[in-house]
C-alpha cells in the first residue's frame, strides 16, 4: 500500500549524490517507490518530486503541474502559453536543450522549505523518458514546465537549485 514519506531536507548526503538508472522491467519495489512519490507529492503544495528526496537513489521523477497555480508562490499564471503537465512518472529522463537561450525565474524546493531563489535555466528543451511499463515518451517543454523539469533532473545528478543561484541576494524567504 502506498504511503506518504518524509521528504529529505537540505544537508542530507543523498541530495548531493548522483542517482542510478532504473532497470527494466521495473521491480515491485520501484513501482512502490513511484506510488509513494505520487502520494507524498499530493500531500505537499509542490509540483514535482525526485526519488532522492524520499531517500531512494534512483532516476525517477513524479511531475504534476496544473494549468492554474496551486499557491501564490508560483508565478506561471503570468505566462499565457503555460500548459498543464498532468501527473506523470518519468523513469530515466533525459533532457536536450532546444537552444542556448536561458531565462531567469524563481524556484523553490520541498527539500528547502520556506526559501526561494532566482535561477537561470534553458527556456525550451526536449524531455525523453520511459513510463513504468517501459514505453518511451518525448515531449517538448518550455517556460515554467522546462524550468521544473531541469530543477528535478538536477536532483538526479545530486544538484540542488541553491547551487544554481547566480545572484545570491535573491535567496530569500518565500
Ligand atoms: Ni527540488
Amino acid at each position: 500500500m502506498s504511503k506518504t514519506l518524509p521528504i529529505i531536507k537540505a544537508g542530507a548526503p543523498i541530495l548531493y549524490k548522483c542517482a542510478k538508472a532504473v532497470s527494466f522491467p521495473l521491480t515491485q519495489d520501484v513501482l512502490d517507490h513511484a506510488d509513494n512519490m505520487i502520494i507524498t507529492l499530493k500531500n505537499t503544495d509542490g509540483l514535482a518530486l525526485a526519488a532522492p528526496q524520499i531517500n531512494i537513489p534512483l532516476r525517477l521523477l513524479v511531475v504534476n503541474i496544473p494549468k492554474v497555480a496551486p499557491a501564490k508562490r508560483y508565478d506561471f499564471l503570468s505566462d499565457p502559453n503555460h500548459k498543464a503537465f498532468p501527473l506523470t512518472v518519468l523513469v530515466n529522463p533525459t533532457l536536450t536543450a532546444l537552444s542556448e537561450e536561458k531565462t531567469e525565474g524563481w524556484e523553490s524546493c520541498l527539500s528547502f522549505p520556506g526559501y526561494r531563489g532566482k535561477v537561470s535555466r534553458h527556456r525550451s528543451l526536449i524531455c525523453d523518458w520511459f513510463d513504468t511499463e517501459g514505453t518511451r515518451h518525448s515531449q517538448a517543454l518550455e517556460g515554467f514546465n522546462a524550468r521544473v523539469i531541469q530543477h528535478e533532473y538536477d536532483h538526479l545528478d545530486g544538484i540542488v537549485y541553491v547551487q544554481r543561484i547566480t545572484d545570491f541576494s535573491t535567496f530569500s524567504l518565500v
